[in-house]
């Protein structure tokens, strides 16, 4: 069974869709961190990342692995997991995961992983792209400012510094760069069920996601 979770940055996806995943005893895949560990790469590679330097980032691809298990994610089999979840990694991530090449590699890598498996994935396109035909969708969101709220607690509890307003036009920037991008753009499937956050607590996300779920008798 696969369970797509998809929605902007900051919208608690990822948060959501470790609890349920835990609830149901299914895997997790955050394909979010498998664009973060390509733009990490990238960083200390001294490649940047824009179109000019897009064969540079396929050479790069063809010689990098990544991988995602145990809740943990691994580039060239190093768990870099506390190592990409700066707010430079999350623009470079955004950037990079509108590239072509990328995006080929990492979508068939997040099918290949979920392969006959029972998986929550969150992302921007696992509902439109990567599982088209997933058993459950939801597109989970929130207003910027809660959004961007929840983001710069979130790093300053990790121990990053940062000013809630330079987080906030990061967010915003990262919508535009998610959206508007050419291929796979972050929007919602169709047929996904719309759940805004605003207002919800976490609990309240995971019961609703689980109450949907549950009356098909999976829980
Ligand atoms: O979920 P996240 O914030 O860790 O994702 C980082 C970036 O990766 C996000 O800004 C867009 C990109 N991304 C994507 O294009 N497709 C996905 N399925 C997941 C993330």
């Amino acid at each position: 069974m696969i369970i797509a979770i998809d929605g902007p940055s900051g919208a608690g996806k990822s948060t959501v869709a470790k609890l349920l995943s835990k609830r149901l005893n299914f895997e997790y895949i955050d394909t979010g961190a498998m664009y973060r560990a390509l733009a990490y790469k990238a960083y200390k590679s001294n490649i940047e990342i824009n179109e000019a330097n897009e064969y540079k980032i396929d050479e790069m691809l063809k010689s990098t692995s990544v991988d995602y298990y145990n809740n943990n994610i691994y580039l060239d089999n190093n768990d870099v997991e506390s190592l990409i979840r700066d707010e430079n990694i999350s623009i470079g991530a955004s950037q990079i995961s509108a590239l072509k090449n990328v995006r080929i590699k990492m979508v068939e890598l997040q099918r290949k992983i979920a392969e006959n498996k029972n998986v929550v994935l969150d992302g921007r396109d696992i509902g439109t792209k990567v599982f088209p035909n997933a058993d459950y969708k939801f597109f989970i969101t929130a207003s910027e400012e809660i959004r961007a709220t929840r983001r710069y607690n979130q790093l300053t509890a990790s121990g990053f510094e940062s000013e809630f307003n330079d987080v906030l036009s990061d967010l915003k920037q990262r919508d535009i760069n998610d959206t508007t991008r050419t291929i796979s753009p972050l929007k919602k499937a169709e047929d996904a069920i719309l759940i805004d956050t605003t207002y919800m607590s976490l609990d309240e996300v995971v019961k609703t996601i689980a109450d949907i779920i549950g009356g098909y008798n999976v829980l």
